[in-house]
Order: C-alpha cells, then sequence, then structure tokens
C-alpha cells in the first residue's frame, strides 16, 4: 500500500495548551481501554519536575501530542497520540523522532514504555529501535473491567 507522508510540525507545550488537547484525548484513545488522560491528570505531570509536553501541529493546529518525563538518565514517554484523521501519514513517527531527541537532550539514556500488548502502535515503536524489555500482566483495566497485559518496552538513546 502507498503511503502518504505529509509534513508536520513539532513544537514544545506547556499547560496552555491542554484545553486544546483534550478532545485529541477524547478521539484518540479508544474508551475500550481507559487509556485517556483528563487534563487535570496531565496538569499535575507537568507541575512535576523533568516532565514535559510536545504538540504535533498541521497547519497551525494541533494534531496529536507527547507527554513524556526524565529522572537522571531514565525517562518514560507516558502517552502519544495523533488524532485520527491525520494518522497513518507520518505524524507519529515524527512526534516519537521529536520525543526521543528531546529525551536525549534532557540526558536521558533509557526511554521506556508500557504498550497495551495489542496496540498496533507496537509496530511503530519496534521499527524506532525500541525492543520488549519486560511484561505486566493485567495492566490495563479497560471501561467494562477487562483486564490487558502491557508490555514494557525501551530504546537506548546512546
Ligand atoms: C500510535 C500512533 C500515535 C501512530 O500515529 P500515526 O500518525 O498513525 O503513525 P505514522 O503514520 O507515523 O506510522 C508509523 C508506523 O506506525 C505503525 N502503525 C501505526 N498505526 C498502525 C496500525 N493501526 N496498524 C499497524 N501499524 C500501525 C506502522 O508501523 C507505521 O509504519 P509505516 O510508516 O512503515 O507504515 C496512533 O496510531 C495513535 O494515536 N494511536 C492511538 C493512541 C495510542 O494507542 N497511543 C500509543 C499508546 S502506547
Amino acid at each position: 500500500m502507498t503511503r502518504r507522508l505529509r509534513t508536520t510540525d513539532i513544537r514544545d507545550g506547556g499547560p496552555a495548551d491542554l484545553p486544546r488537547i483534550a478532545p485529541l484525548m477524547q478521539t484518540s484513545f479508544d474508551p475500550r481501554y481507559g487509556e485517556a488522560w483528563t487534563s487535570a491528570q496531565c496538569m499535575g505531570m507537568l507541575a512535576l519536575p523533568g516532565s514535559w509536553l510536545t504538540i504535533a501541529e498541521r497547519g497551525g493546529a494541533p494534531i496529536g501530542f507527547a507527554l513524556a518525563r526524565a529522572t537522571l538518565d531514565e525517562g518514560e514517554l507516558l502517552l502519544i497520540a495523533i488524532d485520527p484523521p491525520h494518522r497513518g501519514t507520518g505524524a507519529g513517527r515524527a512526534l516519537l523522532r521529536a520525543v526521543v531527541a528531546q529525551a536525549h537532550a534532557r540526558g536521558v539514556r533509557r526511554f521506556n514504555l508500557e504498550v497495551r500488548s495489542n496496540n498496533p502502535a507496537m509496530n511503530l515503536y519496534l521499527s524506532e529501535g525500541f525492543t520488549k524489555v519486560g511484561e505486566r500482566r493485567d495492566y490495563y483495566r479497560g471501561s467494562c473491567d477487562e483486564l490487558f497485559d502491557a508490555v514494557t518496552i525501551q530504546k537506548i538513546i546512546p
């Protein structure tokens, strides 16, 4: 299948962006899995030292975001999402690469991420050099109390 890659603008975000990304949070995460965060949860995370928000834009409008944090040389990608109409056109990969570069600039050498084991996003991470380092049984609780395993993956950024 031929895919049409489109340019994505990446910029640093902050608490002022939360009202604009709240609708993306709702459209981007399947409610079955209960993975979306509230604005209050995002605000609380951004108040902690070492956390940061990155915004993906097209035509000056946000189409995706990532939330991450760093503690010394260890980092974690907490959330990454692209609005469904913009998926499959390279925005997710551009955003992920930008966040990895930002993590590296903050001194992160081991960048971790929990992924629901049946999330097709795994293809993206594996193709960007993340490797599986662990598993957590029943880590996610879905909207109907269904439990889903998580895979812990990691990218070494030397
Ligand atoms: C994961 C996500 C951010 C990818 O964004 P995207 O803009 O579609 O990604 P890209 O267009 O840059 O695609 C990059 C790669 O992702 C993989 N991919 C993304 N969605 C996929 C899907 N539904 N099925 C299979 N592979 C998929 C492909 O390997 C693709 O590689 P290719 O370029 O060789 O085809 C997006 O699907 C999303 O927001 N998902 C919902 C939120 C979520 O689950 N986030 C991850 C939490 S861990």
